[in-house]
């Protein structure tokens, strides 16, 4: 366990009737960028509260750098940042004075605030702002100041619900290399729970997702892809001319799906790897000059609705929000 940053295992927790996380189990390792996604909710925000300690599990074990959060709350907080859903912050304050209270609560060593905040300020875009009071700022200035705030005493874990709603795609892209520089630079672990499913992409090492409170897959997105056996779309370019005889040429094939003649090249659809080669030799048969054959990605998005579609044919899940 010590290599994990966290570890949860058949966690539970209900509130009412309504089980919030069935049975969790996951770990995070040092370094890595966790993607925890899920439609409304999926039980997203209710871990990350657990996590930190707000909230108790009905049972099970979760671990952040080996500390329980329930027991070892302050020393976790130490070494951990938040950015909740709804983050609060100090209106009537200015931005340095609701960062340096952080500063202080959070134990940065006292001859290193002033320039910790500084940097922060600096890092956020919020420098030329930060001696106006929080309440006159926009929305997307207040979900700045508080990554900043999470980011500020520079913890080994972070976790981020949501840490680009709200922000210009300018700001988002900023946030990202954050993310990016914190992990690969610095060694930190985030846990990042995100409904922006590029984000994910983008910034994952693996992702999580989540449907109603279980979980229902959890790996790179290449491993998802294969989990769910989505068909892989395929581009042809041949000669202009031999178009409609690669079309012909496709079309006897059954095994290939969503055929497509596009302008400077034809696409389609095969979940069988073995299609491709057996393609290639009848095309070459045909006479037909190939220029290329390349599988596109297949994105998360693609996964993460097939995912959702294969638990809403098991009947476990409805269409939206319970
Ligand atoms: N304090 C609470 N009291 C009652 N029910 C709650 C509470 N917190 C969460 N729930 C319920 O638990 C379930 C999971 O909610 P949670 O906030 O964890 O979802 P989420 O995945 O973060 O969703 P979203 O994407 O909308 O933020 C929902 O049905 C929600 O109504
Ligand atoms: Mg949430």
């Amino acid at each position: 366990m010590a290599s994990h940053a966290i570890h949860i295992e058949g966690v539970t927790r209900r509130f009412g009737d309504t089980l919030a996380v069935d049975d969790l189990s996951l770990s995070v390792d040092v370094g890595e960028v966790f993607g925890f996604l899920g439609h409304n909710g999926a039980g997203k925000t209710t871990t990350v509260r657990l996590l930190n300690g707000v909230l108790a599990a009905d049972s099970g074990q979760l671990h952040v750098l080996g500390l329980d959060p329930q027991t070892q709350g302050p020393q976790l907080r130490a070494r951990t940042g938040v950015l909740t859903e709804t983050p609060s912050l100090d209106e009537r304050l200015t931005a340095i004075d609701n960062l340096t209270i952080y500063a202080d609560l959070y134990g940065v060593a006292v001859q290193q605030v002033k320039q910790r905040v500084s940097t922060m300020l600096e890092t956020f875009g919020l420098s030329e702002r930060a001696q106006e009071k929080v309440g006159g700022y926009s929305k997307g200035m207040k979900q700045r100041l508080a990554l900043a705030r999470s980011f500020l005493h520079q913890p080994d874990v972070i976790f981020l619900d949501e840490p680009t709603s709200g922000l210009d795609p300018v700001a988002a892209q900023e946030v990202h290399e954050m993310i990016r520089h914190v992990s690969q630079d610095e060694g930190r672990t985030v846990f990042l729970c995100t409904h922006n499913l590029v984000e994910a992409q983008r910034l994952c090492h693996r992702v999580a997702v989540m449907e109603q409170g279980h979980l229902v897959a959890m790996g790179t997105p290449k491993e998802l892809t294969h989990e769910v056996g989505t068909a892989v779309t395929y581009r042809l370019e041949v000669a202009q001319e031999q178009q409609a005889a690669a079309l012909a040429v496709i079309s006897r094939m059954p095994v290939l799906q969503d055929v497509e003649a596009g302008d400077e090249a034809l696409t389609f659809a095969s979940s069988e790897r073995d299609s491709v080669p057996d393609l290639l030799n009848q095309l070459i048969a045909a006479g037909i000059r190939v220029y290329a054959l390349t599988p596109q990605a297949t994105s998360l998005e693609d996964i993460y609705l097939a995912l959702h579609a294969r638990e809403v044919n098991k009947g476990k899940v409805l269409g939206g929000v319970r």
